[in-house]
């Protein structure tokens, strides 16, 4: 077997990694549920998931993927040979492919969009009109299904070249443009007369609206915000060479991905407080909300065009991971070229996509568990597939794994200090597991 591909340099893996972290999460779904889950408190909650369980997770793929050194099925095998830990593995890949096929949907849909702001479609056209296009958009089968082809075709391209010269020289300038983007953005938001409200909105919690489904959806978005439990952080981790600091890197794409997340509400809530639009009106919030209030803001053209091209850009840099994840197993499981793994996999997981596409359109009466396929799936992965990946997981590193194969990883066989270990090591062991455990329950009530 040839030598395992790796990232070139610590800032490659922090851009891939956080490539794959912020995403339609950050800019499409943050900004959605954080408006219907009433703003500053549902955000303080979010914060905490984030230190209590997503950190933690993320940090475990890390040392597992960087220690099996292969795909996560194998990553577990070869960590323990004797249990069944390796179902998390599965669980993730099979989660890596199933997000893939709706959220190609997604991302198609954005590029849909950033053609119309191009082209200056929302121009001229009142609320009711920029809603039907929204509807009568995602009912058309030829452009959904042309549109998720292009952001999977592109994907599969930028797997096909490897890890250094395709993921992770993409995400390299990827990411710092998005992160630019999204800066001209909050700027022009915060700017405009009006927007003060959106700020405390975001920033001033009210915690009487803290219950439970707030907790439930700020710990759901938090695995699907860092990309855990679908093996790409195991992926990649295996990827990361022996003198990078995982402690580190994992601390500053935890960071990161929240700065964005709340950067991207910087950039909408001002602007939906300033012209008087409900923060809560859901999935809908960027492709219906927003396309109304570009036209009555100055120099709306060029920030209509910044901001579905900094969606799309964020997606791709996510979609890219999932792939991968897919792809590494194909690699090693069926000695598969990369190039060859890449096109198979992207068939199989464009030929499920046809149908979550479909699924707004000519097989909308199809429901699985009262939900569309688009949703189903949306919902099968996140609340029910990454939640058991990432708890088994966490349980392995923190009662299975050999505590001197975490400790070796941390520091880098004694190279570096880790003196956050004990803290570490406790919270995977009790604190992460237990508030999974108790997610995981609250969620069991919601599919369907
Ligand atoms: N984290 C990505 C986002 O926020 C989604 C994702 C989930 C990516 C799982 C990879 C794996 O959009």
């Amino acid at each position: 077997m040839g030598k395992r591909e790796s990232f070139k340099s610590s800032f490659g893996v922090f851009a891939a990694a956080v490539g794959s972290a912020v995403g339609l999460g950050n800019i499409w779904r943050f900004p959605y549920i954080t408006g219907m889950n009433g703003g500053a408190a549902f955000i303080l909650v979010y914060l905490i998931c984030v230190a209590i369980i997503g950190l933690p997770v993320l940090l475990s793929e890390f040392v597992i993927g960087r220690k099996g050194k292969t795909n996560p099925i194998d990553s577990f095998k070869s960590l323990a040979p004797q249990g069944k830990w390796y179902i998390s593995g599965i669980l993730g890949i099979m989660s890596a492919f199933l997000i893939l096929a709706f959220y190609s949907v997604i991302a198609g849909w954005t590029l849909e969009y950033l053609t119309k702001a191009i082209g200056n479609q929302f121009v001229g056209k009142d609320v009711a009109e920029i809603g039907a296009m929204f509807e009568n958009f995602i009912a058309d089968p030829k452009r959904t299904i042309f549109w998720q082809f292009i952001i999977l075709g592109l994907t599969c391209y930028i797997v096909a070249n490897g890890i250094e010269k395709g993921i992770e020289k993409y995400s390299s300038f990827l990411v710092p443009a998005l992160i630019v983007i999204i800066i001209i953005l909050d700027i022009r938001a915060i700017t405009l007369p009006g927007g003060k409200m959106g700020l405390d909105f975001l920033f001033k919690p009210d915690f009487s609206k803290v219950n439970g489904k707030v907790i439930l959806d700020a710990l759901g978005h938090s695995f699907f915000s860092l990309s855990l439990g679908a093996g790409t952080m195991i992926t990649y981790g295996s990827y990361i060479k022996g003198n990078e600091k995982l402690g580190t890197s994992a601390l500053s794409i935890a960071l990161a991905d929240t700065l964005i997340a709340i950067l991207a509400g910087i950039a909408i809530f001002p602007v939906v407080f300033a012209f008087g639009i409900e923060p809560n009106s859901g999935p809908g919030l960027v492709f219906v909300t927003l396309p109304n209030v570009f036209p009555q803001i100055s120099g709306g053209y060029i920030f209509a065009v910044l901001f579905f091209l900094l969606l799309t850009l964020a997606a791709i840099t996510s979609t890219i991971s999932m792939l991968e994840a897919v792809v590494s197993f194909g690699i090693d499981k069926f000695k598969l070229s990369r190039k060859k793994a890449a096109i198979i996999s992207t068939i199989l997981i464009f030929i499920v996509g046809v149908f979550a596409s479909l699924s707004n359109g000519p097989l909308k009466d199809i429901s699985f568990f009262g939900n569309n396929f688009l949703d189903f799936l949306d919902k099968l992965t996140a609340n029910y597939f990454m939640t058991i990946g990432s708890l088994i997981t966490i349980i392995f590193v923190g009662w299975k794994l050999n505590k001197k194969i975490i400790e070796e990883q941390l520091t880098n066989g004694g190279m570096i200090e880790s003196n956050y270990m004990r803290t570490y090591y406790f919270v995977a062991r009790y604190i992460s597991p237990i508030a999974i455990i108790i997610v995981f329950l609250a969620s069991i009530g919601i599919l369907g």
